[in-house]
């Protein structure tokens, strides 16, 4: 549990993030089907990744955590070793349980899929589907976990119409062509594409085409992937927190080093300028693919409500919540729509985020894919709030911290273990800002 009594002071800081959750988890699946020694600095320690190391070491994969880097020591493509009737625990993990299952599909051994309560209240109809395609056969709680995998040694490729933006679903597929004869077509709305990169990277066979609202995308099988040295870029999900609470902050301003600004990640950006904020990007690079920058961002000045456009919604889709707490301070009322997704997440998030809201004294109004939010420019809080029983959603308990440091009021925040997931140094930035 965590108390906070005081809003934070006016700061001006330079701080690092942990490595990106998405870019980790690809990482480590890539690296355990490479041939050979593939060796990750800056990997994200969080829970959700030493889920995923865990699982890999069940499959007989070899993995070593140093203090700084992290090697995977790669046998080939299907190359897991591992019993008839093998049970992976995905944790919390959404991504691990649905990518791992592209890979999984190629195996003669039964295997068994769990996690905790609230990735078992999740749908994996979704991946299910076009993963049933290629041959394998599935048992599952009613599209829930856990789930039972009986895999093919000789799959079809599929064509896939991946319609809900979901890099989850996609990159499943885009893993189980690696070891499908043939061509497998993906027709995807647009959704993050590290894992295109990561294919583009390692010179995987893949081609895709750019439409305006989707893409399309060829991949050949293959018979190797080389090991992979990677410098993990800082997670930009996990930077949304502090970008937002200095736009909140009075006199502040902070440079966050070395993160990941993928265009189908930087919605937050998009959004966030559109309503006023001020955000600079610094020495852009390339890196294998990647666009890395440092990001400065300083206290708003005015912040202007929005009418959020919904081609935003897939590249902003887990900054929602913080994003939320700019439009509580909007002048005006701010509409974001389409956002069905939001409440496939850890927790409903759309629910979750209207409560937050209205225990603020914001008024808000939702719908099952909506939200209308009734900013108020002169927002402050100085009431008791007690935050809880949300499914240990790491992101709800690190946007009601920044809610409590930018609008004041005392507020108890129960489950900050929940930050573990993806992000165990939040509270360690918290404090260091507060220096
Ligand atoms: C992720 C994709 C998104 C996102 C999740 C990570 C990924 O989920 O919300 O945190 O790494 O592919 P969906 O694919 O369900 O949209």
């Amino acid at each position: 549990m965590l108390k906070i009594k005081n809003k934070i002071k006016s700061f001006n800081k330079k701080i690092f993030i942990e490595g990106d959750k998405s870019i980790s988890i690809r990482w480590a699946l890539l690296a355990s089907q490479a041939n050979g020694r593939s060796v990750a600095k800056n990997l994200l320690r969080s829970e959700d990744i030493l889920s995923t190391l865990r699982c890999l070491k069940k499959l007989g994969v070899k993995v070593k955590l140093h203090k700084n880097k992290c090697e995977i020591i790669g046998m080939g493509i299907n190359s897991y070793k591992f019993k008839n009737g093998t049970v992976l625990d995905a944790g919390n993990s959404g991504t691990l349980a649905r990518l791992i299952m592209g890979l999984l599909i190629h195996s003669k051994k039964k295997v068994k899929i769990v996690g905790d309560s609230s990735l078992s209240k999740r749908d994996f109809i979704r991946v299910i589907k076009p993963l049933e395609k290629f041959g394998a056969k599935f048992k599952s709680n009613n599209g829930k976990l856990p789930i039972f995998i009986d895999g093919t040694l000789n799959p079809k490729p599929i064509s896939y119409d991946e319609k809900k933006g979901s890099a989850q679903c996609k990159s499943a597929v885009m893993l189980a062509s690696l070891n499908t004869m043939g061509t497998t077509k993906i027709k995807a709305k647009k959704s993050r594409n590290h894992t295109e990169l990561f294919f583009k990277h390692l010179k995987l066979p893949i081609k895709i085409k750019k439409y305006k609202k989707y893409d399309k995308l060829f991949l050949k099988n293959t018979n190797k992937i080389l090991p992979l040295k990677y410098d993990i870029p800082g997670d930009i999900s996990s930077s949304a927190f502090f970008i937002v609470l200095t736009a909140l902050s009075k006199n502040s301003r902070l440079t966050i080093k070395n993160i990941n600004i993928n265009p189908s990640r930087t919605g937050v950006i998009k959004i966030l300028r559109l309503m006023g904020i001020k955000i600079k990007y610094n020495k852009i690079r390339i890196y294998k693919g990647e666009k890395i920058a440092d990001i400065c961002v300083e206290s708003a000045k005015t912040i202007r409500s929005i009418n959020c456009p919904a081609a935003l919604n897939s590249s902003a889709i887990d900054e929602f919540l913080v994003i939320f707490l700019i439009a509580a301070k909007a002048k005006g009322i701010s509409f974001f729509k389409n956002l069905s997704e939001l409440n496939q997440k850890e927790s409903p998030r759309l629910k979750w985020g209207s409560k937050i809201l209205n225990l603020i004294g914001i008024k808000t109004i939702t719908t099952k894919d909506s939200i209308k939010i009734y900013g108020n420019p002169n927002l402050k809080v100085d009431k008791k709030i007690i935050i809880k029983d949300y499914l240990k959603d790491h992101r709800v308990f690190m946007t009601s911290v920044i809610a409590a440091l930018a609008f004041g009021g005392k507020w108890t925040i129960h489950d900050k273990d929940s930050i573990k997931t993806s992000f165990p140094s939040f509270l360690k930035i918290i404090n260091e800002i507060k220096k």
